[in-house]
């Protein structure tokens, strides 16, 4: 049966990176279908709501979705996008590999390759319980974590670690202060680890994290965290090998899985032809791994690794000189 994809184009560069990823895929006959759904600002334009029933049902349909970033306008009334998906279709497992490439300007030139696990449907950021008192003087966010919610990430990093073959799985954490919320994700945390004596595990607390993560990024293999901390050490190991441009996250859960870049929409380069590609078209190598195609997942990745090995036509946030297209056509050209 041939697999059909929601391809959600997104906002400010989303389009750019999106017809790229979509013509390096054309290039590889995966035998993909792909079904166009409006998410994001484009959305409210063209049918006055930023995520429209329809965008739902084809991810509820297909199951699997490739989605360039879409932008929530600032101000009251309008939740995250990103955060509604993740709820609806209960995407719990936030996975963002980051792995130092040859010849990229970096905070360290190898041995970075790392993957964080980031519990993606509670804690703190998905925003729940937010108010302002009348007067503006005090503000209130309500943190909630459960232990069915702790239990399956953590098991997810562990299984994950299994399946690749990596060796440990760091628990980060804040429990020493958060007793009750971090508390709990470290106590499930420690409990499923038990069931995996294969695999080292150890603890960490987040702070102590960022700081090992940019003096000896090497000594970790698998992150598992809470929401926020995951949203905000992601994008630390995003900088370590090479900056957003090359992040790519997939949303999982167990009915749909969202792949796409980390990063935004990139309004201050939108249109100009010059986004970088490579995040999304990770977050769709990601996507052929969901799909049970491992050897066409490392083909596109061998290709993008070559292409940034030699320097070829690379985009400016790389410090080359080439455009989106030209980058894509590089990296096809080598698949
Ligand atoms: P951003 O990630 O869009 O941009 C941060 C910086 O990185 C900018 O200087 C941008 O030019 C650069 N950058 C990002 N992606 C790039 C790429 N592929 N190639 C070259 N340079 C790149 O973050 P920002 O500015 O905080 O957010 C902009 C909008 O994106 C906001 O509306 C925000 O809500 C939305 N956003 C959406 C996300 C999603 O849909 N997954 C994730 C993060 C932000
Ligand atoms: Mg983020």
């Amino acid at each position: 049966m041939t697999q059909t994809i929601t391809v959600i184009r997104g906002d400010g560069i989303g389009p750019e990176i999106m017809d790229a990823t979509l013509r390096v895929l054309d290039k590889m006959n995966l035998g993909l279908k792909y079904e166009e759904a409006d998410a994001g600002l484009m959305a409210l334009e063209k049918h006055g709501e930023l995520l429209p029933q329809a965008t739902l049902d084809s991810i509820a349909k297909n199951g699997v979705a490739l989605k360039s970033p879409l932008t929530t306008p600032v101000g009251e009334g309008f939740t995250s996008i990103n955060v509604t998906l993740r709820k609806k279709f209960d995407l719990y497992a936030n996975v963002r590999p980051a792995k130092s490439f040859p010849n990229t300007k970096s905070r360290f030139a190898s041995g970075v390759d790392l993957i964080t696990i980031r519990e993606n449907t509670e804690g703190l950021y998905i925003g729940e319980g937010q108010s302002v008192s009348e007067d503006g003087q005090s503000a209130i966010s309500v943190s909630k974590v459960t232990r069915k919610g702790a239990e399956r990430i953590v098991r997810y990093a562990f299984e994950l670690a299994k399946k690749t073959g990596r060796k440990k799985v760091t628990l980060v954490h804040k429990a020493n202060i958060l007793k009750s919320t971090s508390g709990l994700f470290l106590k499930t945390g420690r409990e499923v680890a038990q069931e995996y004596p294969g695999i080292e595990c150890n603890e960490m607390i987040v702070d102590n994290t960022c700081m090992q993560l940019v003096m000896r990024p090497e000594q970790f293999d698998v992150i598992v965290t809470t929401n926020l901390f995951g949203d905000i050490l992601s994008d630390l190991c995003a900088g370590l090998v090479g900056g957003l441009g090359l992040a790519p996250g997939a949303n999982i859960g167990e009915k749909a899985a969202i792949f796409e870049a980390v990063h935004g929409s990139a309004p201050d380069i939108a249109g100009k032809g010059i986004a970088n590609p490579c995040a999304l078209l990770l977050g769709a190598a990601q996507m052929l791994d969901h799909l049970a195609m491992p050897e066409q997942a490392e083909r596109l990745r061998r290709a993008i690794v070559a292409t940034l090995e030699a320097r070829d036509n690379l985009t400016p946030d790389l410090g080359g000189e080439g455009t989106t297209s030209s980058f894509a056509e590089a990296i096809a050209s080598r698949l």
